[in-house]
């Protein structure tokens, strides 16, 4: 029997959806994805943490029909000696312990795609040695003399602002802007309200067949107040919390996390007031379009008339 506990049915249910949305700044990114996809280009992700930055880059292998395996490495959790060995491999005797020679993460991912995650993190010594493998095409496994020759697509993702990075000297201006040809930024969830109601609907689906539960139905209630949430930990954050509230069988909007913009100050006042200085600022994010603003609030736009008109004659 598939259990939950299967590591590879879990995989399994999950790239069953891939990176996904509606909203228009989505199609696009997916677009522009899909052009460059076949080139041979770096890319640079950057967004947010649980964004759906590593899935991009999934993505982008999966769209590229490059033959070799798909590779990723997060720069974050290694030293620079480990990183450099992980990466570019080393040869017999390179250092004590080394009795092998190995070949690196770049080598294994020949004629495939490299996922460097946290590229900010890269560090400064080693950074180099990444411009040389973009620039040249060849790597040098540490303690070897020997160039290799590579085919490789890096792929690499931030939360940082890279930009920022060079200006604190922490980051390499030329490999910058060498990674950085073709960028793609994936936006925060509360900037896409309107996917809230598909990426839930797929959630909840792969969840309970995930964890062999019966599939609830979905209040408009629930979304409702799904859509308002700030959702600082994006994707990531808005599946947990649905994970969360399925195994307890806690309805959807109940238990949502604290929205990071309420302030003690704002709490303690009524809800009525809490709702109205809401509203206006949603409208105000979105520029004055009402339209907009109702979608982004998941209520109509007759709602949204008629709460403002209200307001507009208690003044
Ligand atoms: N557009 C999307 N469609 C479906 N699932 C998504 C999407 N973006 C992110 N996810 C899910 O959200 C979680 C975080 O995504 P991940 O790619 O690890 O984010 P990041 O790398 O930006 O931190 C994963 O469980 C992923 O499956
Ligand atoms: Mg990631």
């Amino acid at each position: 029997m598939n259990t939950p506990k299967n590591p590879q049915l879990r995989k399994a249910i999950r790239d069953r959806h891939s990176f996904f949305g509606n909203n228009p700044i989505i199609v696009k990114l997916l677009d522009d994805i899909q052009r460059v996809a076949l080139k041979n280009t770096p890319i640079l992700l950057d967004g947010e943490t649980g964004t759906g930055k590593s899935l991009l880059a999934r993505k982008i292998h999966d769209l590229s029909q490059r033959k070799g395996p798909f590779v990723s490495i997060n720069c974050a959790t290694f030293s620079q000696h480990l990183l450099e060995t992980e990466l570019f491999g080393h040869a017999k005797g390179a250092f004590t312990g080394a009795k092998d020679a190995r070949k690196g993460l770049v080598a294994t991912a020949q004629n495939g795609t490299l996922f460097l995650d946290e590229i900010g993190e890269l560090p400064l010594d080693s950074q180099p040695k990444l411009l040389h493998l973009l620039e040249e095409k060849t790597i040098r496994p540490v303690g070897s003399d020997k160039e290799y020759n590579t085919s490789v697509r890096i792929v690499a993702a931030t939360n940082q602002r890279l930009k920022d990075l060079v200006k604190q000297g922490l980051f390499r201006a030329d490999l910058y802007y060498r990674l950085s040809v073709v960028p793609f930024t994936a936006p925060p969830l509360r900037e896409r309200p309107d996917d809230i109601e598909a990426l839930t609907t797929t959630f909840v689906s792969q969840l309970c067949e995930e964890h062999e539960l019966s599939k609830p139905s979905i209040s408009t209630e629930s979304i409702n107040a799904l859509k308002a949430h700030d959702w600082p930990g994006n994707i990531r954050e808005l599946r947990n919390h649905i994970e969360r509230s399925l195994l307890l069988g806690t309805p959807l909007h109940e238990k949502l996390p604290i929205n990071k913009n309420h302030s003690p100050a704002t709490s303690t006042r009524c809800l009525k007031s809490l709702e109205k200085a809401h509203i206006l600022k949603v409208i105000d994010e979105s520029n004055g379009n009402k339209s907009q603003a109702a979608n982004n609030l998941g209520i109509s736009r007759r709602t949204l008339d008629r709460k403002l008109k209200r307001w507009q004659q208690a003044a």
